[in-house]
Formats: structure tokens, C-alpha cells, sequence
């Protein structure tokens, strides 16, 4: 037990008076541990895209939860994927556990594409990388990470935000705050109020930024604005992490990761939360990275160690397959080669479907919706009020969040008329 205790655990030895009182207690079922749990409300978009799975009206369109779906409304496995795959089952010799820190070849992969085969911060070995179960398990190691460090610290979050964000970091017990980020009237990023919130993170704060096609608006910083962010964390000793979820879905692998980048060229300290989930296709099999941009490489080696600490005490080891297909596409150059032209793709058609959708919607009901077609990645804000998406679910079988929030891959060929229609309907 004192092992425990160094460790900041207190287990306490099982006193005599403790176990009378378990043998008298044994019967008093009626204070059951469980009993008074109460159901708690469905998460808000997985509600809704079950209620759109549901719903029996044929004309339905699905504009819910952010996966990629192509024109057929599937959202397909890689050709990259399926390749590794066959390769995987004939060379695999054991389900052992992988490393807490995951597979070697899966952290090589993710570091060269997250920050680029030609990073001065790889080069100088001062970066430090965990698989984590997909995007969402890298922002809870990194939130446990950012705990241990500085328990105090506040996490700035952009206004809006993904909803996710919270209880992620939230339940290790970090505090937030917000800064102003979307504007709805222009449909743009609102960059002075951002700054000006952001003018009030000090020393021992951490700013989530997503790197690429933000999610729910998809409105991104440009290069610029990344340089000011990075002048501002400079000065004030903010530490910038960076949620990295859809890499290759805005204009491409290496544009999409430039604001990234600029921030870890310039700054000694970055986290990243990386995900293989839109990129490689790879959702169900929950494969991610917290990436650790540090000072040198001792601390990338000490934060390492804090972060596997973290891992073990809440899943132990990471999932393998995904990350073994990833490693094996993200460093092998014939696998690699087909990865990147199916994502490239990927990136056109809904770049396609922006412009296309703009045109059905300026058509149908008028006024400008250049918006959508100047965004990036999946999602967008049709500027509809709650009580009109509504009103498309019901009356259309239409569904989209009621912050009309919409992910553009779920427009497709047979559906975008319907939906343009129905908008214009509900105006
Ligand atoms: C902004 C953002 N961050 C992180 C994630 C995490 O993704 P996953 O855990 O599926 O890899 C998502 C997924 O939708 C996301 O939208």
C-alpha cells in the first residue's frame, strides 16, 4: 500500500471495527448502490441521428453527426484501409498488448504528418507522442496532462465550440472560459473579439484551437491570424492546444496543418489532439494522438512518462487495429500514395458540394450563401433559427442541429433539392 500512497493514492488497511460493521450491514438491501441513478437526457446529435434513423419518411436526409459519407450516403472504408488490412491478417502473430505508448510505427507516422516530415521540433527530438483511442481519448490525455501540470489551469474555449469539449476536459477538472469566435451576421471568424478575450489567457492557461474545418462552424483562422495567435501566446505564455480532427478535409494535408505548425515553429510548448477518425476512415476503431510539442527532450520524455501514467489509469493500453492500419499507411509510400488520393478526393467533393449547395440555396430562396461555400471541412451554420430546423425535421424529415449546424457531406445528388426546398420552405 505505501507504493500507493507515494503515488498520491490513499488505500487504507481494513480495520477491525470496518469489518463489523460490514458483517452487520450485509442485509440492508434497501440502500442498494445503484437504485436512485436516474436516466440522463440523450446527447443532443447522437439523439438526433437517431431519431433521423427512425424516422420512416423516405425523403429524409441526415445532416447530423459528422462523419463523411459519400454520394451514395455511405460513409465508405478506404481503399488504403482495406489494403493494410489483408496485409495485417496474413502478417499479424499476436493480439498482446501494444505499449501503453502505442505502436512506434503509428507516432512516427502521425508526428511526420501532423507536423511535417521537415519539423525543426522533430529534428531536434523534442516531441513525444501517445496513441490514444481516437480524438477524443487525445484530449483527455492531454486535459490530464495540462491537470498535472498546472491543476489551476483555466482552458479557453471558442464560442461556439464542439459540445464534446467540455465534458472531456471538463471531467478532470479543468475550468473554462470562453472567447468570442463566430460571428453570425458576417458568417466569419469575429478575429478582434477573439483577440480581445484572448488578450486576458496569462501564463498557466491553455487556448483550445482547431486547427482546421472548425467544428460546428467551419470557419477557420487564416495564416495571419495564426501568426497573431502565436505573437499573443509568446507574449502572454498562454499554452496553445491544438484539436486536430479533420486534417486533409479543408484544402489539403499540409494547408490544413500550416497555422498548426507556425505555432510550433514559433512557440516551445504545443499539445496536440490528433484523430485518424475522418482522415483515415478509421472511427469505429478509436485511433488518435496526443502529440507533445516540448522544450527539449528530456521534458518530451517526462511528459511522456506523465502521460502513460495517464493512460493506465484510465484504459491501460490503446486499441491496435486502427493504429496498425494508420502506422502502416502513414509510413509506407505505395499505401501512403493511395491514402492521400482517395482523401484528396474526399476534400474535393465537399468542397464541390459547398459551391454546389450555395447555388441550390441562392436559387431557392435567395439572399447569399457564399458563406458556405467559403468554410472549410464539414459543417456550417445555415443561419436558421431553432424553431426552423425544427420545422425541417418534422415537416421535412430533415435534420440538422437545432443551432442549424449541418455536416455538408450528408448532401448528396438525390437529396440536395429536396433539402434546398425544404429550407426555403421553413424561411
Ligand atoms: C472538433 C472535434 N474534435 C475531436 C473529435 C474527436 O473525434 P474521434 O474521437 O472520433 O477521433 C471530433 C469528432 O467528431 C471533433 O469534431
Amino acid at each position: 500500500m505505501s507504493g500507493w500512497r507515494a503515488l498520491g493514492y490513499n488505500v487504507m488497511p481494513v480495520s477491525a471495527d470496518r469489518e463489523a460493521a460490514v458483517d452487520t450491514d450485509i442485509n440492508h438491501w434497501g440502500t442498494l448502490m445503484l437504485q436512485d441513478l436516474q436516466p440522463l437526457p440523450v446527447d443532443p446529435i447522437l439523439g438526433l441521428a437517431a431519431a433521423c434513423r427512425a424516422d420512416p419518411n423516405p425523403n429524409k436526409v441526415d445532416l447530423t453527426v459528422g462523419i463523411y459519407m459519400d454520394d451514395r450516403g455511405i460513409c465508405p472504408v478506404f481503399e488504403a484501409v482495406k489494403q493494410a488490412q489483408r496485409a495485417l491478417e496474413t502478417e499479424e502473430v499476436t493480439k498482446a498488448y501494444l505499449p501503453a505508448a502505442g505502436d512506434e510505427n503509428f507516432n512516427l507516422g502521425i508526428q511526420r504528418l501532423t507536423l511535417g516530415e521537415a519539423s525543426a521540433a522533430l529534428a531536434e527530438d523534442r516531441v513525444s507522442s501517445i496513441q490514444t483511442p481516437g480524438g477524443c481519448g487525445a484530449l483527455r490525455i492531454g486535459a490530464e496532462i495540462v491537470h498535472a501540470a498546472a491543476p489551476g489551469a483555466r482552458v479557453w474555449l471558442s464560442d461556439p465550440t464542439w459540445p464534446v469539449h467540455i465534458p472531456l476536459l471538463g471531467s478532470v477538472g479543468l475550468e473554462f472560459q470562453a472567447y468570442r469566435y463566430y460571428d453570425s451576421e458576417t458568417h466569419g471568424v469575429n478575429f478582434d473579439g477573439m483577440v480581445q478575450d484572448l488578450k486576458k489567457a496569462v501564463v498557466g492557461d491553455i487556448v483550445l484551437l482547431q486547427a482546421c474545418c472548425h467544428n460546428p462552424c467551419g470557419a477557420d483562422l487564416s495564416l495571419s491570424q495564426w501568426a497573431v495567435i502565436a505573437d499573443m501566446a509568446e507574449q502572454q505564455g498562454f499554452t496553445p492546444f491544438v484539436d486536430f480532427a479533420y486534417q486533409g478535409f479543408g484544402e489539403g494535408l499540409e494547408q490544413d496543418a500550416a497555422g498548426l505548425r507556425l505555432l510550433v515553429a514559433r512557440l516551445p510548448e504545443v499539445i496536440i489532439a490528433a484523430s485518424c477518425s475522418k482522415n483515415l476512415g478509421l472511427y469505429r476503431e478509436r485511433t488518435g494522438a496526443t502529440i507533445f510539442v516540448c522544450r527539449d527532450p528530456a521534458n518530451a520524455r517526462a511528459v511522456m512518462s506523465q502521460a502513460q501514467a495517464a493512460a493506465r489509469r484510465i484504459y491501460s493500453m490503446p486499441p491496435a487495429h486502427g493504429a496498425l492500419l494508420a502506422g502502416r499507411i502513414l509510413t509506407n509510400d505505395y499505401l501512403g500514395g493511395i491514402w492521400r488520393a482517395e482523401l484528396e478526393v474526399m476534400c474535393q467533393r465537399i468542397n464541390g458540394l459547398r459551391s454546389t449547395l450555395r447555388e441550390a440555396l441562392e436559387v431557392r430562396c435567395g439572399g447569399d450563401y457564399s458563406f458556405i461555400e467559403r468554410e472549410k471541412g464539414m459543417f456550417s451554420f445555415l443561419g436558421l433559427s431553432a424553431g426552423q430546423a425544427q420545422r425541417l425535421r418534422q415537416d421535412y424529415g430533415v435534420y440538422m442541429l437545432d443551432s442549424s449546424r449541418i455536416n455538408v457531406a450528408g448532401v448528396n445528388t438525390r437529396n440536395i433539392d429536396y433539402l434546398a426546398d425544404s429550407v426555403s420552405k421553413v424561411l
